[in-house]
């Protein structure tokens, strides 16, 4: 497999200092993703699971340990270098949108192709292109928050995807929304996947949707743990 289709954490540790007492959420983890897995991030509220896809996805740099990805290690990359590297590779969801609210949605689903280098025109028919795919073919124009939350929500999809990313990243990509609204994200995800074979790697307490991935993992002493998908409780 070509080597920017797999990224994979070595021997990662992060420590945060709450309220004086030290929290080691990841200890040495190691960890592979690669291009075509779908993957759900499971486990109770301040296990770390946040922590670990901001590691993965190169938002967050750990105490300790290696992000490697086309043979390097991007934790050497200095914060521009990082950013560079996400805008070209990976594309994030959040519970909450993270559009900017003073653009349209076409301009949000643009920009991380004009930041990229995008000339205006193509960057523009390949966010027309995504927004059509989400279903916002006629919100175009619609600033952010003249947009429903669900709107917004596949919005957000569309901005994550217009660099066609290898790796796609969602943290709690519906706890925000009703469960019409959910359904129609979570299918959109899978839809994704299956067009594109990026990388999905999704943190939820939604359990239809962990369900729905090929592998459930937790986090356990600080390592990721295996789930056995039957015994996740709705
Ligand atoms: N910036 C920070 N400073 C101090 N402690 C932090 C910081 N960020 C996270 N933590 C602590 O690290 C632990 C893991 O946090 P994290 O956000 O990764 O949990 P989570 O599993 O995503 O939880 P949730 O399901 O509630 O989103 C928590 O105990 C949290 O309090
Ligand atoms: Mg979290």
């Amino acid at each position: 497999m070509d080597r920017s289709e797999v990224l994979e954490l070595s021997e990662v540790s992060k420590t945060f200092m709450g309220g004086g007492e030290p929290v080691s959420v990841l200890k040495e983890l190691t960890w592979t993703v690669r291009r075509g897995d779908t993957i759900a991030i499971v486990g109770p509220s301040g296990i770390g699971k946040s922590t670990l896809l901001h590691v993965l996805g190169a938002l967050d740099r750990p105490d300790r340990g290696r992000l490697l990805f086309g043979g390097r290690n991007l934790f050497d990359l200095d914060d521009a270098g990082l950013a560079r590297i996400r805008n070209r590779h990976m594309g994030f969801v959040f519970q909450f949108h993270h559009l900017l609210p003073e653009f349209t949605a076409l301009e949000n689903v643009m920009m991380p192709a004009r930041i990229a280098g995008m000339g205006i025109r193509e960057a523009r028919e390949r966010a027309k292109a995504l927004l059509d795919r989400v279903g916002l073919s006629h919100r175009l124009g619609h600033r952010v928050p003249q947009l429903s939350g669900g709107e917004q929500q596949r919005a957000a999809l569309a901005r994550a995807l217009v660099m066609e990313p290898p790796f796609l990243f969602a943290d709690e990509p519906t706890g925000n929304l009703d469960i019409e609204n959910s359904h129609n994200v979570h299918d959109l995800l899978l839809e994704i996947h299956a067009e594109r074979g990026c990388a999905l790697v999704v943190v939820t307490h939604n359990m239809d949707l962990a369900r729905m991935m090929q592998r459930q993992v937790t986090l356990m002493h600080g390592r990721i743990a295996e789930v056995c998908p039957s015994s996740l409780h709705i």
